[in-house]
Protein backbone atom coordinates (compact mmCIF):
# COMPACT_ATOMS: atom_id res chain seq x y z
CA UNK A 1 0.00 0.00 0.00
CA UNK A 2 1.82 3.43 -0.62
CA UNK A 3 2.68 5.70 1.71
CA UNK A 4 0.74 8.59 -0.06
CA UNK A 5 -2.50 6.34 0.62
CA UNK A 6 -2.05 5.49 3.96
CA UNK A 7 -1.08 9.14 5.38
CA UNK A 8 -4.33 10.67 3.53
CA UNK A 9 -5.83 7.63 5.47
CA UNK A 10 -5.08 8.36 8.59
CA UNK A 11 -4.80 12.50 8.24
CA UNK A 12 -8.67 11.83 7.03
CA UNK A 13 -9.09 9.97 10.33
CA UNK A 14 -7.66 12.18 12.66
CA UNK A 15 -9.79 15.01 11.31
CA UNK A 16 -13.00 13.08 11.92
CA UNK A 17 -11.81 11.72 15.29
CA UNK A 18 -9.66 14.28 17.35
CA UNK A 19 -9.93 15.75 20.79
CA UNK A 20 -10.07 19.29 20.84
CA UNK A 21 -7.19 19.70 23.10
CA UNK A 22 -6.06 22.86 24.39
CA UNK A 23 -2.76 22.59 22.30
CA UNK A 24 -4.76 21.76 19.46
CA UNK A 25 -6.01 25.27 18.87
CA UNK A 26 -2.86 26.89 18.29
CA UNK A 27 0.25 26.90 16.11
CA UNK A 28 2.25 28.65 18.15
CA UNK A 29 5.23 27.23 18.45
CA UNK A 30 6.05 28.33 22.02
CA UNK A 31 2.45 26.69 23.19
CA UNK A 32 3.37 24.11 21.16
CA UNK A 33 6.63 23.12 22.87
CA UNK A 34 5.56 24.13 26.32
CA UNK A 35 2.85 21.23 26.06
CA UNK A 36 5.02 18.72 24.30
CA UNK A 37 7.69 19.48 27.32
CA UNK A 38 4.89 18.39 29.67
CA UNK A 39 3.27 15.81 27.90
CA UNK A 40 6.61 13.76 27.53
CA UNK A 41 6.33 12.13 30.96
CA UNK A 42 2.49 13.63 32.15
CA UNK A 43 -0.84 12.09 30.99
CA UNK A 44 -3.09 14.50 28.78
CA UNK A 45 -5.84 14.82 31.73
CA UNK A 46 -2.92 16.12 34.86
CA UNK A 47 -1.36 18.41 31.85
CA UNK A 48 -4.29 20.20 30.83
CA UNK A 49 -5.00 22.90 33.47
CA UNK A 50 -0.87 22.94 33.97
CA UNK A 51 -0.34 24.15 30.33
CA UNK A 52 -3.35 26.92 31.16
CA UNK A 53 -1.69 27.85 34.09
CA UNK A 54 1.58 27.90 32.84
CA UNK A 55 0.56 30.48 29.90
CA UNK A 56 -1.08 32.42 31.50
CA UNK A 57 2.22 33.14 34.04
CA UNK A 58 4.49 33.18 30.65
CA UNK A 59 2.22 34.18 27.86
CA UNK A 60 5.69 34.14 25.04
CA UNK A 61 9.21 32.88 25.35
CA UNK A 62 10.14 36.33 26.40
CA UNK A 63 8.26 36.37 29.76
CA UNK A 64 9.14 32.83 30.45
CA UNK A 65 13.10 34.09 30.03
CA UNK A 66 12.63 37.20 31.77
CA UNK A 67 10.87 35.20 35.07
CA UNK A 68 12.81 33.63 38.02
CA UNK A 69 13.77 30.05 37.95
CA UNK A 70 11.53 29.75 41.23
CA UNK A 71 8.78 31.27 39.56
CA UNK A 72 8.88 28.79 36.53
CA UNK A 73 9.24 25.75 39.18
CA UNK A 74 6.34 26.70 41.00
CA UNK A 75 4.36 26.36 37.98
CA UNK A 76 5.52 23.57 37.46
CA UNK A 77 5.14 21.96 40.97
CA UNK A 78 2.53 18.67 40.52
CA UNK A 79 4.19 17.69 37.43
CA UNK A 80 7.69 16.26 38.70
CA UNK A 81 10.49 15.77 36.65
CA UNK A 82 11.72 19.50 37.32
CA UNK A 83 14.55 19.08 35.08
CA UNK A 84 12.14 19.64 32.20
CA UNK A 85 10.82 22.58 33.60
CA UNK A 86 14.91 24.14 34.40
CA UNK A 87 15.95 23.15 30.62
CA UNK A 88 12.57 25.07 29.09
CA UNK A 89 13.61 28.02 31.21
CA UNK A 90 17.31 27.98 30.10
CA UNK A 91 16.39 26.92 26.66
CA UNK A 92 14.18 30.39 26.49
CA UNK A 93 16.59 32.30 27.38
CA UNK A 94 18.81 31.27 24.95
CA UNK A 95 16.12 32.15 21.84
CA UNK A 96 16.53 35.38 23.54
CA UNK A 97 20.00 35.83 23.61
CA UNK A 98 20.78 33.97 20.55
CA UNK A 99 17.34 34.24 18.14
CA UNK A 100 16.09 37.47 18.76
CA UNK A 101 13.12 35.79 21.07
CA UNK A 102 12.03 33.40 17.77
CA UNK A 103 12.11 29.84 18.20
CA UNK A 104 14.15 28.75 15.69
CA UNK A 105 11.83 26.51 12.95
CA UNK A 106 15.22 24.10 11.63
CA UNK A 107 16.35 20.89 13.83
CA UNK A 108 19.76 22.10 13.85
CA UNK A 109 18.87 25.13 15.93
CA UNK A 110 16.13 24.00 17.96
CA UNK A 111 17.66 20.34 18.47
CA UNK A 112 20.19 21.88 20.47
CA UNK A 113 18.28 23.81 22.82
CA UNK A 114 18.61 22.56 26.24
CA UNK A 115 15.97 19.64 26.94
CA UNK A 116 14.91 19.72 23.17
CA UNK A 117 15.90 15.90 22.41
CA UNK A 118 15.28 14.36 19.19
CA UNK A 119 11.49 13.95 19.96
CA UNK A 120 10.52 17.35 21.76
CA UNK A 121 12.69 18.67 18.32
CA UNK A 122 10.52 16.53 15.76
CA UNK A 123 7.17 17.12 17.88
CA UNK A 124 7.23 21.14 18.01
CA UNK A 125 8.79 21.38 14.07
CA UNK A 126 5.98 19.06 12.49
CA UNK A 127 3.02 20.40 14.38
CA UNK A 128 3.97 23.91 14.73
CA UNK A 129 5.94 25.07 11.55
CA UNK A 130 4.34 21.71 9.39
CA UNK A 131 8.47 20.35 9.10
CA UNK A 132 8.83 16.85 8.07
CA UNK A 133 10.41 16.04 11.24
CA UNK A 134 9.59 12.52 12.83
CA UNK A 135 8.89 12.56 16.47
CA UNK A 136 8.77 8.71 17.54
CA UNK A 137 7.50 8.84 21.37
CA UNK A 138 6.41 5.46 22.57
CA UNK A 139 2.81 6.06 21.10
CA UNK A 140 3.99 6.21 17.54
CA UNK A 141 7.03 3.26 18.21
CA UNK A 142 4.24 1.13 18.88
CA UNK A 143 1.99 1.84 16.26
CA UNK A 144 4.42 1.92 13.71
CA UNK A 145 6.17 -1.17 15.05
CA UNK A 146 2.36 -2.89 14.59
CA UNK A 147 2.19 -1.41 11.01
CA UNK A 148 5.51 -3.03 10.03
CA UNK A 149 5.54 -6.06 12.23
CA UNK A 150 8.65 -5.08 13.98
CA UNK A 151 9.18 -7.94 16.51
CA UNK A 152 12.70 -7.10 17.46
CA UNK A 153 12.73 -5.58 20.68
CA UNK A 154 12.98 -1.76 20.38
CA UNK A 155 15.23 -1.12 21.85
CA UNK A 156 17.67 -1.63 18.85
CA UNK A 157 18.49 1.49 17.18
CA UNK A 158 17.59 -0.14 14.40
CA UNK A 159 13.58 -0.55 15.05
CA UNK A 160 13.75 3.31 15.89
CA UNK A 161 15.39 4.04 12.83
CA UNK A 162 13.05 1.71 11.03
CA UNK A 163 9.91 3.55 12.41
CA UNK A 164 11.64 6.79 12.22
CA UNK A 165 11.73 6.46 8.13
CA UNK A 166 8.75 4.84 7.90
CA UNK A 167 7.37 7.93 9.65
CA UNK A 168 9.18 10.28 7.48
CA UNK A 169 8.34 8.60 4.33
CA UNK A 170 4.14 9.50 5.91
CA UNK A 171 5.17 13.13 6.34
CA UNK A 172 6.66 13.82 3.07
CA UNK A 173 2.97 12.47 1.86
CA UNK A 174 0.73 14.71 4.34
CA UNK A 175 0.29 18.05 5.82
CA UNK A 176 3.05 17.13 9.22
CA UNK A 177 1.05 18.92 11.50
CA UNK A 178 -2.30 16.49 10.99
CA UNK A 179 0.31 13.38 10.47
CA UNK A 180 2.17 14.10 13.66
CA UNK A 181 -0.96 13.99 15.36
CA UNK A 182 -3.08 11.46 13.98
CA UNK A 183 -0.17 8.80 15.01
CA UNK A 184 -0.48 10.14 18.46
CA UNK A 185 -3.76 10.08 18.85
CA UNK A 186 -4.01 6.74 16.94
CA UNK A 187 -1.85 5.46 19.20
CA UNK A 188 -3.66 6.91 22.56
CA UNK A 189 -7.53 6.21 21.37
CA UNK A 190 -6.87 2.88 18.96
CA UNK A 191 -3.91 1.23 18.57
CA UNK A 192 -3.53 0.77 22.02
CA UNK A 193 -1.40 -1.06 24.10
CA UNK A 194 -4.17 -4.22 25.30
CA UNK A 195 -6.92 -5.19 23.11
CA UNK A 196 -6.24 -2.60 19.82
CA UNK A 197 -9.20 -1.78 18.37
CA UNK A 198 -7.72 -2.95 14.57
CA UNK A 199 -11.39 -3.32 13.12
CA UNK A 200 -11.76 0.98 13.40
CA UNK A 201 -7.98 1.82 12.52
CA UNK A 202 -7.79 3.72 9.20
CA UNK A 203 -4.66 2.39 8.99
CA UNK A 204 -5.65 -1.68 8.97
CA UNK A 205 -5.65 -2.51 5.22
CA UNK A 206 -1.53 -1.93 5.45
CA UNK A 207 -1.25 -2.89 8.69
CA UNK A 208 1.65 -6.04 8.58
CA UNK A 209 1.29 -6.92 12.29
CA UNK A 210 -2.59 -6.92 12.34
CA UNK A 211 -2.67 -9.29 9.14
CA UNK A 212 -0.25 -11.69 10.67
CA UNK A 213 -2.24 -11.77 14.13
CA UNK A 214 0.52 -10.24 16.51
CA UNK A 215 -0.61 -6.54 16.73
CA UNK A 216 -1.07 -6.92 20.36
CA UNK A 217 2.14 -8.77 20.83
CA UNK A 218 4.26 -5.77 19.94
CA UNK A 219 6.18 -3.69 20.38
CA UNK A 220 8.71 -6.65 21.86
CA UNK A 221 11.29 -4.72 24.16
CA UNK A 222 14.33 -6.20 25.91
CA UNK A 223 13.77 -8.39 29.50
CA UNK A 224 15.04 -6.37 32.22
N1 LIG B 1 1.35 13.25 23.70
C1 LIG B 1 2.44 13.84 23.23
N2 LIG B 1 2.14 14.84 22.39
C2 LIG B 1 0.78 14.87 22.31
C3 LIG B 1 -0.15 15.68 21.63
N3 LIG B 1 0.27 16.67 20.83
N4 LIG B 1 -1.45 15.42 21.79
C4 LIG B 1 -1.84 14.43 22.60
N5 LIG B 1 -1.02 13.64 23.27
C5 LIG B 1 0.28 13.86 23.15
Amino acid sequence: VPDTHMAARLVDWYEQNRRELPWRQTRDPYAIWVSETMLQQTRVETVIPYYHAFLAAFPTVRALAAAAEDEVLKRWQGLGYYSRARNLHRAAKQVVERHHGVIPDDEASFGQLPGVGPYTCGAVLSIAFGKPIPAVDGNVLRVMTRYLSLSDPIEQPAVKARVASAVKAWLDAADPNRLTQGLMELGATVCVPKSPRCTACPLQPGCAGSAAGIAEELPVRLPR
